[in-house]
């Protein structure tokens, strides 16, 4: 715990747990004792394995085959069990009696550690009740450079840097249960659209600062697995690439752990084998057919096609990460039917509701015992056809829980918007009149003697395998669904008082709503999955006030992001420049930008300090789990004062960013580097602290290929968003 703060324990109750966290996994041996424990383990039972033995252990049985989506059989020489690996980042799929947990970006919307941390040990606490050894997320490989992508809901947000933390948290969180983490979908899998074919062609710099940094944090935090994508780099499949499993990966982020292909992304047998893939899965396609691995994989190194050392190496990985997690020592026996709910329902609701983000207010929120309100949209009830009618959630009828994929979950009880304020309303005395469709005919009836109307509007996306009105995965377009724009344009012809409610799996393009000057709030409640409403009544009536912030750009139009969806290949040209990264760099206005969130009381900013230790020059540390150690050191401590010095309790989540010196290579304007939540009282003050690790302040230098910190003076800027930076410093580094 940081000095400076720890007096202001009681104030900031979360945001100190969180600063613990991070210094914490700063403190811990790496883990590098652990693997080393976990390898030699590894080690004295191979020697127990016949080839057969081996060959078992890294081939999955083929699809649909056992109880879980990816299984190998036990192996009895070494009492090791039928290993079950199961979806995944949103809690458990194909379970009857589990929690659907908030998706990713809803967590990532929180930017609260500890709540994100909660979140991925509930979910392996279920995890593990079902006997699940494997669970296939977190999912940091969609990073959003595409804000129509289809899977971008299921990671924490379009920055590297909050994708791993968010991520380093989750998977500390997993294995402290004692599951597998996997992350996934490594490298550069951006979109759904030809997934399956296409290559991401990204640059050296690019790639490790945008799209491997949350994997290098991953590996630090000592993932069991990671999976390779369905894509190809550089036109070389993800899951057979050299340069990416056993150049970056196993060498340059000294990743100890096994390579799990995602299903079916296997290509060949030898190549695959040679060049750093561990584990296939489902073993097989997805018609029993095509068994890459198993008796082709026999045959391979008995021909010496693929060396006898290289499966032995695949054993020993996947071996060391059931090891590491001691899974060896009691696991429970896999059933998928077992209740492991428990209370976290909490977590479900509390992330639902803290990632919710207020984009506007003109004074209508918190509600205040209206005497009616009128709703409408079909996204205000459940599914009428069920909660759970559409198979993997790839449908959009009724209210918006999560996105469509292999990363959904059943949900065990959906709260919709108008169940959840039925339920206010009874108690408050308010008359509740709901027109439960997108029809704008009748609206004016319905609205007719309100003091309020709330739309609710949805966007959705999902995984391609599965269409939705015309969206194969991503996204066609930015617009909101079902003519969400003319409800709300209707709605507010009726009503001078209309706050719009959005749930979607990432941006739409607000600016019609934003017209209307009878819309006077706009709540992004996010993906609040089976809370979906009880989290929306939280926010409006002020039972807390909202804390998200956004995750990611809301752009004025689709074009304003510089990036789409691409047809073919993908050459990556916007380099480093997504996201926020971009509309800074081209001057571009967004309607809410990177970071920004209200909240019903005001936040005053004041005090910056500045340490640094910071000295210029490359990384020089040996290489542990996530890449050279010294990147992992801290190098700079930068703390604030923030002060609640409007009229309730609330919380504000400081955000860092930095520039680089001016010598530097080119560089996005500014780049998140820090956030730390902190709830404060009425009236209260308190501190945030921001640890910088050198890797923070480092770029990676093409030519030597190395991280390297810039000589000059690094620019620091502390605010309550990306382009609401309220204090600024310097950070010299000669
Ligand atoms: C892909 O090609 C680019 C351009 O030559 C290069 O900078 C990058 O390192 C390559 N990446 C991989 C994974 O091969
Ligand atoms: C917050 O500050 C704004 C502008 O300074 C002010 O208009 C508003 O009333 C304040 N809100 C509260 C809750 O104090």
């Amino acid at each position: 715990m940081h000095l400076r703060t720890a007096s202001l324990l009681a104030a900031a109750g979360a945001s100190l747990a969180a600063a613990e966290g991070h210094q914490a996994r700063q403190a811990t041996p790496t883990g590098t004792d652990a693997w080393a424990a976990a390898h030699s383990k590894a080690a004295a039972a191979l020697a127990r394995l016949s080839q057969n033995d081996k060959i078992n252990i890294v081939t999955g049985v083929g699809w649909d085959k056992g109880p879980c989506v990816g299984n190998t059989p036990p192996i009895n020489a070494i009492n090791y069990p039928q290993l079950c690996l199961q979806d995944g980042p949103t809690g458990i799929r194909f379970a009857t009696s589990v929690n659907a947990f908030a998706p990713g970006i809803q967590a990532g919307s929180t930017w609260d550690v500890e709540l994100i941390r909660q979140r991925g040990s509930y979910i392996a606490a279920e995890a593990k009740g079902l006997g699940i050894h494997v669970l296939l997320g977190p999912a940091p490989g969609a990073l959003g450079k595409i804000p129509n992508a289809g899977r971008n809901w299921e990671g924490f947000g379009a920055d590297p840097y909050l994708q791993g933390i968010a991520s380093a948290v989750t998977i500390e969180a997993i294995q402290a249960q004692g599951v597998q983490a996997v992350a996934k979908h490594y490298l550069a899998n951006e979109q759904e659209r030809n997934r399956e074919t296409m290559s991401s062609n990204v640059d050296d710099r690019t790639m490790h600062e945008l799209y491997l940094w949350p994997f290098a944090d991953s590996v630090h935090s000592n993932v069991a697995s990671i999976m390779c994508s369905y894509n190809k780099l550089n036109g070389t499949w993800a899951c057979e690439n050299d340069k990416i499993l056993n150049g970056i990966l196993k060498n340059e982020l000294g990743f100890p752990g096994y390579v799990v292909s995602d299903w079916n992304a296997q290509h060949s047998t030898n190549a695959a084998a040679i060049n750093g893939m561990d584990l296939t899965m489902p073993g097989s396609d997805f018609n029993g057919r095509n068994v890459l691995w198993g008796p082709a994989l026999n045959q391979a190194v008995n021909n010496n096609q693929v060396p006898r050392s290289r499966l032995d190496d695949m054993v020993k990985r996947i071996l060391a990460g059931w090891y590491l997690l001691g899974q060896d020592r009691g696991y429970p026996a896999i059933n998928l039917r077992a209740n492991v709910q428990a209370n976290h329902k909490e977590n479900v609701r509390a992330v639902a509701r803290d990632g919710i983000v207020l984009l506007k207010n003109s004074g209508i929120l918190p509600l205040n015992k209206p005497k009616k309100i009128a709703l409408f949209g079909s996204a205000a009830v459940v599914n009428p056809r069920g909660r759970n009618a559409c198979v993997d959630r790839g449908c959009n009828e009724g209210a918006l829980g999560m996105g469509w994929g292999s990363g959904t979950v059943e949900f065990p009880y959906f709260v919709a918007p108008a169940d959840a304020i039925n339920e206010r309303a009874r108690s408050d005395g308010t008359q509740v009149s709901v027109q439960a469709t997108d029809s704008t005919s009748g609206v004016s009836n319905v609205a007719s003697g309100a003091d309020v109307a709330i739309v609710v509007i949805t966007a959705n996306s999902g995984e391609g395998y599965i269409t939705v009105q015309g969206n194969a995965g991503d996204r066609v377009n930015l617009d909101p669904w079902h003519n969400g724009n003319q409800l709300v344009q209707a709605v507010a012809q009726a009503s001078q008082n209309v706050i719009v409610v959005v749930h979607s799996t990432g941006p739409i393009v607000l600016e019609t709503i934003q017209a209307l000057p009878n819309v006077k709030a706009i709540v992004w409640a996010g993906l609040g999955s089976q809370e979906n409403g009880n989290a929306l009544v939280d926010v409006l009536y002020g039972l807390v006030s909202p804390s998200g912030k956004l995750p990611y750009t809301i752009g004025k139009s689709q074009s304003d992001y510089g990036t789409s969806v691409a047809s073919g290949n993908d050459d990556f040209r916007e380099g480093l420049y997504v996201d926020y990264r971009h509309f800074d760099s081209k001057n571009i206005a967004p309607r809410y930008e990177f970071g920004f969130g209200l909240s019903y009381t005001n936040f005053t900013y004041s005090d910056i300090t500045v340490d640094s230790t910071a000295k210029a020059g490359p990384a020089t540390g040996k290489t542990i789990p996530g890449g050279r150690e010294d990147l992992f050191e801290t190098v700079a401590t930068v703390t604030a004062s923030i002060t609640n010095s409007g009229g309730v309790e609330g919380a504000e989540v400081a955000q860092l960013y930095i520039t680089l010196p001016s010598g530097a290579p080119p560089a996005p304007p500014r780049q998140l580097r820090g956030f730390d939540k902190i709830k404060l009282k009425q009236g209260a003050k308190g501190t945030v602290t921001f640890n910088l690790r050198r890797k923070d302040l480092s770029y990676w230098d093409v030519r030597t290929q190395n991280w390297i910190v810039p000589s000059g003076s690094f620019g620091i800027g502390v605010g309550a968003s990306s382009r609401d930076i309220r204090l600024t410093g310097t950070i010299s580094a000669a």
